[in-house]
């Protein structure tokens, strides 16, 4: 009975299942009313007495170590869908979800990619409110009523008196980040911005930017440059060039507009960059002084730069999305694209 008894030890110690069912089967061929751990207690009751003591011992331990082993295999089995893998589990893994994870919104993704990459060269990040006044809106911006600049804007008022908007542009956190910090200042702010608009493939009524503002003693065109190519080639790939065009904002001087070799061409022309080899990605420009003064910063002394890009045209180029409408839809077909690249 003792060989008996070791012998069956010997099997449970080593006893590993790979399905449900065979942990099922050595539960019967063990432990079942007929199994063997039951047939050797019907056994026991004609064991002289002077064995007993041992033998019950060893034969109460067989039938515990047998039950355990049982049991962590049935557990394991029920937290999977009991194929070969999960009997070899990994037992540090975190536990299996009991519903299925979502994907984080592409806009998102991109969000935290622009933070990421800035976060790299010492910009924080900076919050905003979306409902504005028109001092930070425009006004302390250069832009003051009547100004035309408020026309390529169309706004959504809150209220006429006093005048509060939904914001139209994050430039808005530039003004209240100088009038409460002093510089040195590296920082972006990115958030949602609304515009009257009708909505289409290109255009939305609520969508993201970044604003990105520097300001210090000794802040060059230069340094922009540099800052944005930078981003360009780490948002977009190393091959990635830019070009500066003139253009104007109220609030910086001089101002510029930056492409970047189209995504999709690499600078060859496709119906992407409409045969130019370029696209554009954002607005930039050195902050104006009388934007510094405005916010009682000593435009003689502090010099800036700044920029402001569009989250939905960078993640439209970075992920060739046609239609901008596709972003604020949720549908799951397109959502679940994105499950890969999900921080
Ligand atoms: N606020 C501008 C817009 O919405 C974008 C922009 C352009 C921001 C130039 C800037 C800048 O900070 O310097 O079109």
């Amino acid at each position: 009975m003792l060989e008996k008894i070791n012998n069956l030890l010997h099997e449970v110690e080593s006893f590993t299942a790979q399905t449900r069912e065979q942990v099922e089967e050595y539960r019967i061929k063990w432990l079942s009313k007929k199994g063997e751990i039951s047939v050797l207690f019907d056994d026991f009751r004609t064991v002289p007495n002077e064995l007993k003591k041992d033998l019950g011992a060893k034969l109460n331990d067989l039938r515990n170590k047998a039950q355990e082993r049982i049991n962590e295999f049935k557990e394991k089995f029920e937290h999977s869908n009991g194929d070969v893998k999960s009997a070899t589990a990994d037992h540090t893994a975190p536990g299996y979800p009991t519903i299925q994870l979502g994907s984080r919104h592409p806009l998102s993704i991109v969000k935290n990619e622009i933070i990421d990459i800035f976060s790299r060269i010492g910009f924080t990040v900076s919050d905003g409110r979306e409902i504005e006044d028109d001092w930070h809106n425009f006004t302390a911006l250069n832009t003051p009523e009547n100004h035309p600049a408020r026309d390529m804007q169309d706004t959504f008022y809150v209220s006429l008196d006093p005048e509060m908007v939904l914001r139209t542009q994050t430039s808005s956190v530039q003004v209240h980040i100088m009038e409460r910090q002093k510089p040195p200042i590296r920082t972006i702010s990115p958030g949602r911005v609304y515009r009257n608009e009708a909505i289409s493939a290109r255009a939305h009524c609520q969508f993201h930017q970044v604003e990105g503002l520097y300001i210090d003693e000794q802040v060059s065109f230069a340094d922009l440059k540099q800052t944005l190519l930078y981003f360009a080639k780490e948002m977009f790939g190393a091959e990635t060039k830019i070009r500066l065009r003139p253009s104007y904002f109220p609030f910086t001087e001089p101002s510029a507009e930056v492409d970047i070799s189209c995504t999709l061409c690499g600078g060859k022309g496709c119906n992407v960059c409409k045969y130019s080899g370029w696209v554009e990605i954002l607005g930039c420009g050195m902050v104006d002084p009388q934007v510094l003064d405005n916010c009682k910063i000593d435009s003689n002394k502090f010099k800036g730069y700044a920029f402001g890009m569009g989250i939905e045209r960078i993640a439209m180029l970075k992920y060739q999305v046609k239609d901008l409408r596709l972003f604020f839809e949720n549908d799951v077909r397109f959502l679940k694209q994105f499950t890969s690249v999900s921080k």
